[in-house]
């Protein structure tokens, strides 16, 4: 955690697999697309992979990111049920209602913030979508506490501290939420993810648990905070990049593929994955035990030189004409969506990234001097400004 993203890389120097020692375990560390189709072979568990003081914080208890076999796939279930391409589309409608909305209000304000503007368009767009009741006074102080989980729960000191709260102060909301439309109180449209998770069951029938149906419909709403990391450096890129800005600006679709795509890739999210071994076997020629640790290098895969020439340069043409391999590009994870643990999220990532894109490109470049530049060792990281879009009033 202390070496942050280049960790498992530098571990590897370009193998596919590289034995290590993590958490007094016998471990292996693999990466490049050989070591992605390993880490998603059946010979491999989620059960007890995660350390339980970054799963509880991020997660939540039960969550599905930590089941396997027939539990997994009913839970996975759930959430496909949810997020399907037509619901994509109709959070993506959403989403640029409340572009539109934020930067109308832009204006003479004294400073204004990418990262918080996407935290707050983000939750303003996910929580009606997700059948979430929320009243306006409510949804920015929703929107923080779900950023301040994520931007805590691998950070040490008073960083984790406030994340540990802000889990408890959304895992009490959910519930809340998930007993009301138990108890009639609430009665979101069928389909939505708080409808889908306060009525899940169990494979034997039982109603899921409340706090697990708690942890399933914010395993929705918090990752969609999420992407507002990506906005940001969208909005870095995009003043970096004017030649791209222009042609996104120009209402160039496939310009803003490729630069949502080279956003994921190139800048770091997900450090690693992990998985445990179910039976003593080997792994890409390493030995591990049962119960061994078998992590995945998502961000070096990501960065690795021999599949991404120029690894570091934000380069979408490397997206444009290309079919994307799904075994080199695995900033959410590689595998089976529906069969594996791949994120079900890609598609709302995507469009979410893509309204931001497109909402942005087209307004005159105001930013004010700042530092734009990045922790590689703090994990989530992101611009250090915050991506400053402008300190003074743009309005003609
Ligand atoms: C799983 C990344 C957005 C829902 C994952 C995984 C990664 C990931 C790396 C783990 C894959 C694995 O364990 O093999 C991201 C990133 C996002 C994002 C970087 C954007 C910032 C989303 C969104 C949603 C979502 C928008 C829902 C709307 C989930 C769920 C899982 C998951 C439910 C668990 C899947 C399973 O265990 O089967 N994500 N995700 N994610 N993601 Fe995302």
């Amino acid at each position: 955690m202390r070496c942050g993203y280049p960790w498992a890389a530098a571990l590897r120097q370009g193998k596919d697999a590289v034995p290590t020692r993590l958490l007094g375990r016998r471990a292996v560390v693999v990466g490049g697309p050989a070591g992605v189709r390993r880490f998603y072979d059946p010979r491999l568990r989620r059960r007890g992979a995660f350390p339980s003081a970054v799963k509880l914080v991020l997660f939540g208890p039960g969550t599905v990111h930590g089941l396997d076999d027939a539990e997994h796939q009913l839970r996975k279930a759930l959430f496909l049920g949810v997020i399907t391409p037509e619901a994509v589309v109709a959070l993506g409608e959403r989403a640029e209602r409340e572009w539109a909305a934020a930067i109308d209000r832009w204006p003479g304000r004294e400073r204004v913030v990418l990262f918080d503007e996407a935290v707050q368009v983000l939750a303003a767009s996910v929580l009606p979508w997700a059948g979430v009741p929320v009243a306006d006074g409510e949804l920015p102080r929703r929107a923080r506490q779900l950023a301040t989980v994520l931007h805590g729960f691998a950070a040490p000191g008073p960083a984790y501290a406030r994340a540990v709260v802000a889990r408890l102060q959304v895992g009490h909301w959910a519930k809340g939420l998930v007993r009301g439309v138990r108890a009639g109180r609430l009665d979101p449209p069928p389909g939505t993810a708080l409808h889908e998770a306060a009525h899940a069951t169990d494979h034997e029938g039982r109603l899921l648990p409340e706090r697990v149906a708690a942890t399933a419909l914010l395993n929705v709403v918090r990752p969609t905070v999420a992407v507002a990391w990506f906005v940001a450096f969208a909005g870095k890129a995009l003043h970096e990049h004017p030649e791209w800005r222009e042609r996104i600006a120009a209402g160039d679709d496939r310009a803003v593929d490729a630069f949502v795509h080279e956003v994921r890739r190139l800048y770091p999210f997900v450090p690693v994955l992990a998985a445990r071994a179910r039976e003593p076997q080997d792994v890409l020629g390493v030995r591990v035990p049962r119960g061994g640790l078998v992590v995945l290098d998502v961000h070096g895969t990501d960065h690795d030189p021999v599949h991404w020439p120029d690894p570091d340069r934000f380069d979408p043409e490397r997206f444009l004409d290309a079919p994307v391999d799904p075994d080199t590009l695995v900033p959410q994870g590689g595998g089976d969506v529906v069969t594996g643990h791949r994120c079900p999220g890609e598609g709302v990532t995507l469009t979410m990234l893509a309204v931001a894109v497109r909402a942005l490109a087209p307004l005159p470049d105001t930013m004010p001097p700042q530092d734009l530049g990045y922790d590689i060792t703090r994990i989530p990281t992101r611009p250090r400004s915050g991506v400053v879009l402008t300190t003074g009033d743009r309005s003609p």
